[in-house]
């Protein structure tokens, strides 16, 4: 399947894949809504919306070697698109999207207070948006039993002190206790829009049983980040996500198409 030079192709398992109606999306002040889109839904979503994309959009997707990758990234974007033109109401190819010195990708028209955050792994991607703040949202699949220790690095260059400490308290097959301080803290730089190009281990991310399971709380250089909502999200069994966003008491909604 061709759509302006950008590829679909390739002999994989499809699942049903229905855009929601540009109409009926909504997206109100304090909510937070996760969009999951599962690999099988990859190639019908990149035959449907590789024509929404921007022309540099489309040299990028052309650029990756592998015809899986492409397509990854096609149906992505084309997602991205579909679902902040929804939101905004206005058509997907007319979105204006560049990105900053950082890689964080910028929505420079229309510019509407939408934030948004995409992140991806093998087996699956999650587009997040909410209103007015900033957000990151991070997923990683598992890995199976690693053991933490051997993990090339570990501890360097990514995790603060504290993180270290409770990784080396941790079991030796900790992956579980690794990715999910990981996704944390790439869906936090993901928020602040540095990624890994601010000092990782300036930032501690640690459990916040006062909010409840699941939650957990952030600090840089010792010092609280207040204000946030910082959750690690059910994303299904094989994968680690984790999603933060600067509103107090966010509400977090799941979607798929
Ligand atoms: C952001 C980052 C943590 C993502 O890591 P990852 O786990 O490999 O990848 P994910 O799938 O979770 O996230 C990738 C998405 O994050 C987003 N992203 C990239 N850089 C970002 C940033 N600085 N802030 C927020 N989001 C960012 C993009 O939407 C990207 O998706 P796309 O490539 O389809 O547009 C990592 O790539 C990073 O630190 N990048 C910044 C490095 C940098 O400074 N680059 C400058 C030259 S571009």
């Amino acid at each position: 399947m061709q759509h302006d030079g950008v590829a679909a192709r390739g002999a994989v398992d499809t699942a049903p894949f229905v855009l929601p109606q540009p109409e009926r999306l909504a997206l109100p002040d304090g909510a937070v809504q996760v969009w999951r889109l599962d690999d099988a839904q990859v190639n019908p979503a990149c035959a449907r919306l590789a024509h929404t994309l921007a022309p540099d959009e489309r040299a990028r997707a052309l650029a990756y070697r592998h015809a899986r990758h492409c397509n990854g990234y096609v149906a992505r974007r084309g997602l991205l698109r579909w679902l902040v033109g929804g939101y905004l109401h206005c058509q997907p190819e007319a979105l204006r999207l560049t990105v900053s010195p950082f890689g964080q990708p910028v929505l420079q028209w229309p510019q509407a207070g939408l934030a948004f955050s995409v992140s991806h792994t093998d087996g699956l991607a999650l587009l997040a948006f909410a209103r007015d703040c900033r957000l990151g949202v991070d997923v990683e699949r598992r890995a199976g039993d690693v053991n933490v220790a051997a993990v090339p690095g570990f501890g360097r260059g990514i995790f603060s002190a504290q993180e270290a400490q409770v990784l080396a308290r941790a079991p030796p097959a900790a992956a579980d206790a690794l990715l999910g301080i990981w996704t944390r803290k790439e869906a936090l730089l993901k928020a602040l829009g540095t990624g890994l190009s601010a000092d990782p281990t300036a930032y501690t991310t640690e459990d916040d049983w006062r909010r409840g399971a699941g939650h957990w709380r952030a600090s840089r250089d010792g010092i609280a980040m207040s204000g946030w909502t910082c959750l690690d999200l059910d994303a299904g069994a094989g994968f680690s996500a984790a999603l933060a966003v600067s509103l107090p008491e966010a509400s977090v909604t799941w979607h798929r198409c």
